[in-house]
């Protein structure tokens, strides 16, 4: 039963729930995307909670998606190869992109083996800037989905950071976090991510209920200390949550559907 929560926070039994309504949203606005401007592009997310998401976008081939028309980016990557386990390329491209009729030159990979790792971003930069479909005030992107940490990140963007307060750059370096061992990384910034027709974070697990709550409760710009409450597209984001996730919610956030 979906719990559907005043909009924009949505509230499932599981997971997988959460996983399958997020499938229908991306290829409902991915048909959408290709029939008004012939082409969709889509951020995605690294960390473990998109793997049942990318599974069912691949089910079927991907069918229900116009992956010909598809450009792929990435939220972040680790300054790592591409076959490297904690390469989000890797994951993404194992569960979902070898499995569907992508164009393998529209999957667009942050290269975190290049270095220096300035030179890396710099380069993304210049490739998300050709992205806007539509003229320049045109967002970049059409759909952009991500995670949290439980200590309020999205992507690479951490407490702390430099990168969170970032207002110019697409795409930065980020060399240090309260992760240990930290492996250096390239992120996509607040202004990238938000320059998006639809931004959805997806949400699991009784360890983030705390830090979803204080990240919706937080004020019109958001907090600092916590990065995922600093995205702020044109449309507030949707959440996508499982009901652990939204255990610390207030009550009038969670209503029958
Ligand atoms: C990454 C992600 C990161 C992730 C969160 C949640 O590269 O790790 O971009 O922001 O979304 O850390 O990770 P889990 O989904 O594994 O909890």
């Amino acid at each position: 039963m979906v719990h559907r929560v005043s909009p924009p926070v949505r509230v499932f039994a599981d997971l997988d729930g959460a996983s399958a309504a997020l499938a229908r949203h991306v290829a409902d606005r991915a048909r959408a995307a290709v029939r008004d401007r012939g082409r969709f592009s889509i951020v995605l997310s690294g960390g473990r909670t998109p793997l049942p998401l990318f599974r069912r976008l691949a089910r079927g081939g991907g069918s229900g998606i116009p992956w010909r028309a598809t450009d792929v980016f990435f939220a972040d990557e680790r300054c790592v190869p591409p076959d490297h386990p904690d390469s989000n390329f890797r994951q993404a491209w194992e569960a979902l992109l070898s499995r569907v009729p992508i164009d393998r030159r529209r999957v667009h990979r942050l290269r975190g083996e290049l270095r220096p790792i300035s030179v890396a971003a710099a380069r993304y930069a210049r490739l998300v800037g050709r992205a806007r479909v539509g003229g320049p005030s045109a967002p970049r992107f059409d759909l952009v989905m991500l995670g949290i940490g439980p200590d309020g990140h999205t992507a690479s963007l951490f407490p702390g950071s430099p990168a969170v307060e970032e207002r110019r750059r697409s795409v930065v370096a980020v060399r240090r976090s309260g992760l240990a061992p930290f492996v250096a990384r390239l992120t996509l910034t607040p202004p990238a991510l938000a320059s998006a027709r639809d931004v959805c974070f997806l949400v699991a697990g009784d360890d983030k209920s705390s830090v979803l709550a204080a990240i919706l409760s937080a004020g019109p710009d958001g907090d600092p200390a916590l990065p995922a409450s600093r995205i702020r597209p044109p449309h507030p984001p949707t959440w996508y949550l499982d009901r652990a996730a939204a255990a610390e919610l207030s009550p009038r956030r969670s209503a029958s559907a």
